[in-house]
C-alpha cells in the first residue's frame, strides 16, 4: 500500500471570463504523504484557495488529476465524490461555511450526522473537540452569536470530527490571536503524531508556516519548495 494519501499531477486551472483568461495554476505536482504537515504560502490572489478546492474535489481542474487514497476523484460521480470527501477529508474553508441557525455543537457534528452516527456519540465527540479548540463554554451558541475567531475554531472542529486522513485548511489561524493560533497548530500536530493525519494548511503567517515539515510557495501558478 502506498504511503501517500493525496497526489496531484499536472494540475492546471484556467478561469475564463468575458474578456480574459486567467491561468491560476500551471501543471502543479504534489504528493502528500501520510502524517505529513504541509504549509502553503503565497500572495493574495496567487491561487491558494483554488488549489485547495481542487485537491478536495470541490472544484474541477482544467486539466490534470487528483488522487485521494488511490482514487482519481475526477472519475467519480458527484455522489461518490461526496462520500469520499466525507470519509477521508476534513475541509476548513476560508469563509467557514457554517450553518448560521445551528449551534456550534450541531455544526461540528454535521459530518457524522450525514454518516448516520448515533446522536449521543456525535454530541460527545463534538463537545470534546470544541473543548480542544477552547470553546467549551460556547457549545450551545448559534453561529450568529459567535465572534469571527470563534466561528473559525468551530469550522476547525467540524473538519476534524470524522477522523479524516487528510485535513485541508484554508487560513485556519487567520482570525486568531497568537494563543489560539498556537492551540490550533498544537491540535494539528497532535493529530499528525497520534493518528497520522496529514494536514495541508494555507497561511499568511510565516511563524505558523515555519512549524510545518514542508513549506511550499505558490507563485505565478507554480508550487515552489
Ligand atoms: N470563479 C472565479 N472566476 C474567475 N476568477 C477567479 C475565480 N475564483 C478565483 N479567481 C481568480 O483566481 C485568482 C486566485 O484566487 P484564489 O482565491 O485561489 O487566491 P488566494 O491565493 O486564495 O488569495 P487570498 O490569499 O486572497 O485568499 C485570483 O486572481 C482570483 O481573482
Ligand atoms: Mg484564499
Amino acid at each position: 500500500m502506498s504511503n501517500s494519501i493525496l497526489v496531484c499531477a499536472k494540475l492546471s486551472k484556467i478561469y475564463f471570463d468575458a474578456e480574459a483568461k486567467i491561468q491560476v495554476l500551471k501543471n502543479i505536482n504534489l504528493t502528500v504523504n501520510t502524517g505529513e504537515l504541509i504549509a502553503i504560502v503565497g500572495n493574495s490572489g496567487s491561487g491558494k484557495s483554488t488549489l485547495l478546492h481542487l485537491l478536495g474535489g470541490l472544484d474541477k481542474p482544467t486539466s490534470g488529476d487528483v488522487m485521494i487514497a488511490g482514487k482519481n476523484i475526477n472519475k467519480l460521480s458527484e455522489k461518490e465524490k461526496c462520500r469520499l470527501r466525507n470519509e477521508y477529508l476534513g475541509f476548513v474553508y476560508q469563509f467557514h461555511h457554517l450553518l448560521p441557525e445551528f449551534t456550534a455543537l450541531e455544526n461540528v457534528g454535521m459530518p457524522l450526522l450525514i454518516r448516520g452516527v448515533q446522536p449521543d456519540i456525535i454530541s460527545e465527540k463534538a463537545a470534546h473537540l470544541l473543548d480542544l479548540v477552547g470553546l467549551k463554554n460556547r457549545i450551545t451558541h448559534k453561529m450568529s452569536e459567535l465572534s469571527g475567531g470563534e466561528r473559525q475554531r468551530v469550522a476547525i472542529a467540524r473538519a476534524l470530527i470524522a477522523d479524516p486522513l487528510c485535513v485541508l485548511a484554508d487560513e485556519p489561524t487567520g482570525n486568531l490571536d497568537p494563543h489560539n493560533a498556537e492551540k490550533v497548530l498544537q491540535l494539528f500536530i497532535y493529530l499528525q503524531q497520534s493518528l497520522k493525519t496529514s494536514v495541508i494548511m494555507v497561511t499568511h503567517d510565516l511563524t505558523i508556516a515555519n512549524r510545518a515539515e514542508r513549506v511550499l510557495m505558490l507563485q505565478e501558478g507554480q508550487l515552489l519548495q
